[in-house]
């Protein structure tokens, strides 16, 4: 049986291998390898995705941990090469564009293996993203280039990809959400809290450009304050975050707005509850922006730019960049009932996964591709 090996590392990436390692695992015609990285260790950065999706825990844990983004892929390259040489897969699947990413593709293509790129094409033509770094290298060396929206197949064409490398099959972690919003649902997280739905806002703030500068991260935290004032806002804290707050003694200010409700970062179920009966979003994750747009619930990007331009388009979101003031107004705006109403973009359908899962039967001669159901 040909192999498909999958690579996860960091948090956003599980939600977007789990339903592509359930798919080709129903259809049972390829055998499959989940190696994790370690990019991401915390058990609530890690751990609690794997029960919350019900993805089987990895078949090899390489445990890199964290470091400086030179130290952090070359150990992932090192370890990566062994695990290749070892597995000899046919086909090596990548997510998103963390530095995990960038590494199981590099290596890939050293050692002539196939790779497939789910995620790909998506730009926010900002080099000083290490994201998109790893999105630009990755497209670039990527056999398949699996795209979520149009856009992203036009980015991949202007910057010369053949056109057959290029599939587009749609959100794949919207098929995380779609199978999953009733059972989160059901949980007692709004209660636990004491929040009623529609009744609060959700804020996250992790980006490396956001959060080391005392500057921007002390500017972003006073217009949540203003938002807080208006209702509570929810604020999981990201660890790089966490430690910057600490660092840069900002916990006075958050001691001063009590409505801003800094916890633990969540498990993927206890935060979709949270989010998807939530009244606005503030955030400067990429992953959240599209939830948002699949929610139908008012978004409002805390970045300069996004790679994810449909969620603007069509969807949600809006993207408002880091000044507190227009942030505020932003937020006035939604919080009075003018906010911005959305669509859900094409092939943001639940069924991504069987496509993604359907190509890589037809890529190695493992079927011909067909659906389950007709889902093109
Ligand atoms: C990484 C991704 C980013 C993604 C984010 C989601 C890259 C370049 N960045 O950023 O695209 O949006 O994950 O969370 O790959 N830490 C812990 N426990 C953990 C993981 C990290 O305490 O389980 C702390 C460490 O101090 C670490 C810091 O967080 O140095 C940053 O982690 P790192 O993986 O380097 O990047 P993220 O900021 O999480």
């Amino acid at each position: 049986m040909k192999k498909v090996l999958h690579i996860v590392g960091a948090r956003p990436n599980f939600m977007k291998a789990a339903p592509i390692h359930k798919a080709i695992a129903e259809r049972g015609r390829l055998a499959q390898v989940l190696v994790h990285t370690g990019q991401h260790y915390d058990v609530k950065m890690s751990d609690v995705f794997f029960t919350d999706l019900g993805m089987p825990a990895p078949d090899v844990c390489l445990g890199i941990g964290s470091g400086s983004h030179a130290e952090q892929t070359a150990r992932t390259l090192i370890e990566l090469e062994k695990v290749f040489l070892r597995e000899k897969p046919d086909l090596v699947s990548v997510v998103g564009d963390v530095n995990s990413t960038l590494a199981g593709a590099l290596v890939a293509s050293k050692l002539g293996i196939r790779i497939s790129h789910v995620e790909a094409g998506l730009r926010s033509f900002d080099n000083r993203m290490p994201e998109e770094i790893n999105r630009i290298v990755t497209d670039r060396i990527a056999d398949l280039l699996l795209t979520p929206s149009p856009d992203a197949d036009a980015n991949l064409l202007k910057e010369g990809a053949d056109p057959s490398r290029i599939h587009l099959v749609g959100n794949v972690m919207i098929d995380t959400l779609l199978a999953s919003k009733a059972r989160a649902e059901e949980l007692s997280t709004l209660a636990d809290l004491g929040l009623a739905p529609g009744q609060y806002a959700v804020g996250t703030l992790h980006r490396a450009s956001n959060v080391d500068d005392p500057k921007v991260l002390g500017g972003l935290l006073s217009a949540l304050a203003h938002v807080a004032t208006r209702l509570p806002i929810i604020f999981p804290v990201h660890p790089r975050t966490r430690k910057m707050l600490a660092d840069q003694g900002l916990s006075g200010m958050l001691e001063r707005s009590p409505g801003l409700r800094l916890v633990e970062p969540m498990g993927y179920l206890e935060f979709l509850a949270l989010t998807s009966q939530a009244r606005l979003i503030l955030t400067d994750s990429g992953g959240l922006q599209e939830e948002s747009t699949a929610l139908g619930v008012a978004c409002l990007t805390l970045r300069e730019n996004t790679e994810r331009p449909i969620t603007v388009e069509q969807g949600t979101n809006l993207v408002v960049g880091t000044d507190p003031a227009r942030i505020r107004e932003e937020a006035d705006r939604v919080l009075d009932g003018h906010g911005k109403k959305g669509r859900v973009p094409e092939l943001w359908d639940g069924r991504s996964a069987e496509r993604i899962a359907a190509l890589y039967e037809r890529v190695l001669g493992a079927g011909s591709g067909a659906l389950r159901a007709s889902a093109w």
